[in-house]
């Protein structure tokens, strides 16, 4: 299979778009900070589905990273990434920092609203306005048709569909169910830097999950299937950031009328930090 072309500069994406374009080819776009695995490659097929060329971009993007992360710990495995692409993606973007920030750069998308506000921005200042920035970007950067998101990342997938919206992105945006291992642990470039122990323990998180969300389909009050998830977190050596629910389709704080909800959790384990989320769904409280 031969290699993945790689397009380092936004000038040579553009003409590799365009000629796709003049051939009235459709194209997908899927950014990645790279490290790549399953859940990746999942978003990579699902564009495939709505376009005839995918783009993936790979950009470990310095301004989503609080000053405490670990944007220099970050895994950088373009090779391996390269390889796992082929066969699947058209080309990849891997600009430098200089290709997306040059010197002066100073512009930033500023965020508002329940989807941006609470939950990761509370643990992560200035998180979101530097992944809307460098989205918004990558989107005028290739111009796609579609771009995947995956929805592991939901709180970032609403962020994204609320700027695309406002700021009138010619794109339509494609959610992409989260990939999971066998025992039910997202798939997430972090996990690499769990111990064996702290790997098995992981698994929780989800389960909670599973759990809170069975607990609220069957009537319990959200605050006693969440007080319950976050105490067996707790007791299981987690440090829990937040473990919430919010409607499903703004985020925003659920009204009590409100059936479709989101569980998002964010929780420590040593020096790893997971995050995860599922659906649920409220029975309809019946009128007396
Ligand atoms: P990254 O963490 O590399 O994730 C890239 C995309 O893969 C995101 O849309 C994310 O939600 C999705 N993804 C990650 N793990 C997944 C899983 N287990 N199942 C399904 N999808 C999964 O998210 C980012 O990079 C960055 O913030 C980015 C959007 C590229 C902006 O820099």
């Amino acid at each position: 299979m031969p290699s993945v072309p790689v397009a380092r500069t936004v000038r040579a994406l553009r003409r590799a778009v365009a000629a796709w374009r003049a051939a009235g080819e459709r194209i997908a776009l899927v950014p990645t900070m790279g490290a790549l695995h399953d859940g990746h490659l999942s978003l990579v097929r699902l564009g495939r589905r709505r376009a005839e060329r995918v783009v993936v971009s790979i950009f470990v993007n310095p301004t989503q990273f609080g000053p405490n992360e670990d944007l220099s710990k970050y895994p950088r495995t373009f090779r391996e990434d390269r390889a796992k692409l082929s066969g699947l993606a058209d080309l990849i973007f891997a600009p430098s920092v200089e290709e997306m920030y040059p010197a002066g750069f100073a512009t930033t998308v500023s965020l508002a609203g329940p989807a941006a506000v609470g939950l990761e921005d509370r643990f992560r200042p200035g998180h979101f306005a530097g992944v809307a920035t460098v989205v918004s970007k990558l989107l005028i950067q290739a111009m796609p048709d579609v771009a995947a998101f995956g929805e592991k990342d939901y709180q970032q997938l609403k962020v994204v569909e609320r700027m695309v919206d406002d700021l009138s992105l010619p794109v339509s945006i494609m959610a992409g169910a989260t990939v999971r291992e066998p025992d039910g642990l997202a798939m997430s470039s972090r996990n690499r830097y769990l111990s064996g122990e702290e790997r098995a323990q992981a698994a929780l998180i989800f389960r909670t999950l599973a759990d809170c969300a069975a607990d609220i389909g069957a009537g319990a009050p959200l605050s006693g299937a969440l007080g319950r998830g976050k105490r067996r977190l707790s007791q299981a050596g987690f440090q829990v950031d937040y473990l919430e629910a919010r409607d499903a389709d703004t985020l925003a704080p659920p009204a009590d009328d409100q059936t479709k909800l989101r569980i998002l959790v964010a929780a420590r384990l040593g020096a790893t930090r997971l995050i995860d989320n599922v659906a649920a769904e409220r029975p309809r409280v019946s009128e007396p």
